[in-house]
């Protein structure tokens, strides 16, 4: 840990829990000095666990706290992330962890030179094991296993009601941080200077050639930049084996504004997954989705995000209930 001291600021004040999650970032010690790509990852690991079919799973409850959620292989190193902001949390118990790790995820995107993504409070923690059991489905099956292919991706990001494009923009957070051996199996960055948000993973999927590694470990492609071994998952390759990817593959790597935007909407989508704050906002949206058995972006009403990340607005409209769904 680097020199942080968590403090207790006014219930409600977000841009003082903010400013602290800034100053965890840096963290000289760990992996390429920064916390920031593993809270992304915390705060997609929290929500991607949504389906829209079973309507359970997403940001709400924090069940990575308890037994099952914390022990799927898919988490393995999120203690980091849960451990680098729990001084946060403990100085300040009227936010919730589920709240926290969301909240962690767009501070750090954010800090990292990426898109600015809304977030709104109102997440709930689940008081006990039991309760997070009942609510996440098939713990094991949710996350995606970059081992596979285009089909199980579809399947995976299909659930929680994305397109094509947006599981492409999703991807393109692998243009943070990196593998590691003692976790997935998997070893190594996707890119050169994996703390800053850009779109230089889309540009390396569609230029370089990218050879399987030989070595003692899962199957994985790599390619030299500069000296420096860098990576890519079965997954990650796939974006480019299938057209319907690829066409966005290509989209992205000329056009980061593009990447930014498409990602601030789908990543605004993902940490609302499945949180039944209330009847209005995203969750009316989510509601609506679950009830007709539609995938998001085919139910009427568009994103109510759209507006807000056109304007780079972080909070979203006080009164949601007038947002026009
Ligand atoms: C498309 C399917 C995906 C697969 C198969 C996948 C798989 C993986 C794997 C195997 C790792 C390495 C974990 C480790 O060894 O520490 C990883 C890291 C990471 N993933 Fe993904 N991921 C996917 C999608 C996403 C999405 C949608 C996001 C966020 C929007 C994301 C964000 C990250 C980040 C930031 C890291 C780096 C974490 C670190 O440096 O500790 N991934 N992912």
């Amino acid at each position: 840990m680097g020199k942080f001291q968590a403090r207790a600021v006014g219930k409600g004040d977000y841009d003082g829990i903010r400013k602290q999650i800034v100053e965890v970032l840096e963290q000289p010690g760990y992996d390429d000095g920064s916390a920031g790509p593993v809270l992304v990852r915390l705060a997609w690991h929290a929500s991607g666990t949504f389906s829209l079919v079973e309507h359970n799973g997403g940001s709400n409850g924090a069940g990575m706290r308890f037994g099952k959620e914390r022990d799927d292989p898919a988490n393995a190193g999120l203690v980091h992330a849960i451990e680098f902001i729990m001084p946060i949390q403990a100085a300040n118990p009227w936010i919730t962890h589920a709240d926290l790790w969301t909240l962690a995820g767009v501070t750090a995107l954010e800090a990292m030179k990426g898109p600015k993504v809304p977030w709104r409070p109102g997440r709930t923690d689940y008081d006990d094991e039991s309760h997070a059991d009942d609510h996440r489905g098939n713990i094991g099956d949710r996350l995606p296993d970059g081992a596979l292919g285009a089909d199980h991706l579809r399947h995976v990001f299909g659930r929680m009601g994305y397109s094509d494009q947006e599981i492409v923009a999703l991807s393109g957070a692998h243009n943070l941080g990196r593998c590691h051996a003692d976790r997935s199996g998997f070893d190594g960055p996707w890119v050169v200077n994996p703390t800053r948000f850009s779109n230089q993973y889309f540009k390396l999927l569609s230029t370089r050639k990218w050879t399987p590694r030989k070595w003692d470990g899962p199957f994985q492609y790599e390619t030299i930049v500069a000296g420096e071994r860098l990576m890519m998952l079965p997954t990650d390759m796939a974006l480019m084996e299938d057209p319907e990817f690829k066409k966005w593959v290509l989209i992205y790597a000329k056009d980061q504004k593009k990447f930014f935007e498409d990602f601030a909407l789908a990543f605004g989508k993902l940490i609302e997954l499945g949180v039944d704050r209330d009847d209005s906002g995203f969750s009316r949206l989510v509601n609506k989705a679950a009830r007709e058995g539609k995938p998001l972006d085919k139910v009427g009403g568009g994103c109510p995000f759209a507006s807000a990340i056109k304007q780079g607005k972080t909070e979203l409209d006080k009164n949601p209930r007038e947002s026009k769904l």
